[in-house]
């Protein structure tokens, strides 16, 4: 069993689909073990996403995921991140699979719903940015 993060973005709060997307990730065989709704500062969604800061679309993607609350949530499987990133399918919804959130979901290649960690070390890097271990249940 590993973790990865999962971001509902703004949209996906702003359209009322949390329970929807939640859903299908539990359908997925993903477990919770930790979830909240923040709203992310200007300074916080750039540091998140830093390693994009020299791509010409990461203003707006600053201005997107600052434009509303946001739910990180910590999820667990075997394979985490990679089974997390074929459910929620390639970034511009357009290219994504048929039958995975973004494709069924998603409005734009910016507005795509949900993220999800690319790698078990982004994961881990990125669950601290959200949660404290505190905040994270122990599953048995
Ligand atoms: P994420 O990190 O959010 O899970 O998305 P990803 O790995 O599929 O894609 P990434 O290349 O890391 O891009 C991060 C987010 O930036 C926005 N984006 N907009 N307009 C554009 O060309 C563009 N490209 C990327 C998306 O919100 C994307 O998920
Ligand atoms: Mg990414």
């Amino acid at each position: 069993m590993n973790r990865t993060l999962a971001i509902l973005k703004p949209d996906c709060v702003k359209r009322n689909l949390v329970g929807e997307v939640i859903a299908r990730i539990q359908k997925g065989g993903f477990k919770i073990l930790g979830l909240k709704m923040v709203r992310l500062t200007e300074e916080a969604a750039g540091e998140f996403y830093a390693v994009h800061r020299e791509r010409p679309f990461y203003t707006d993607l600053v201005k997107f995921m600052t434009s509303g609350p946001c739910v990180p949530i910590v999820l667990e499987k075997g394979n985490a991140f990679e089974e997390f990133r074929w459910l929620i399918g390639a970034t511009d919804p357009k290219e994504a699979v048929a039958g995975t959130i973004r494709r069924d979901f998603a409005e734009s290649k910016q507005e795509n719903i949900v993220h999800g960690s690319d790698s078990p070390e982004n994961a881990e890097r990125e669950i601290s940015f959200f949660f404290s271990e505190r905040e994270l249940v122990e599953l048995k």
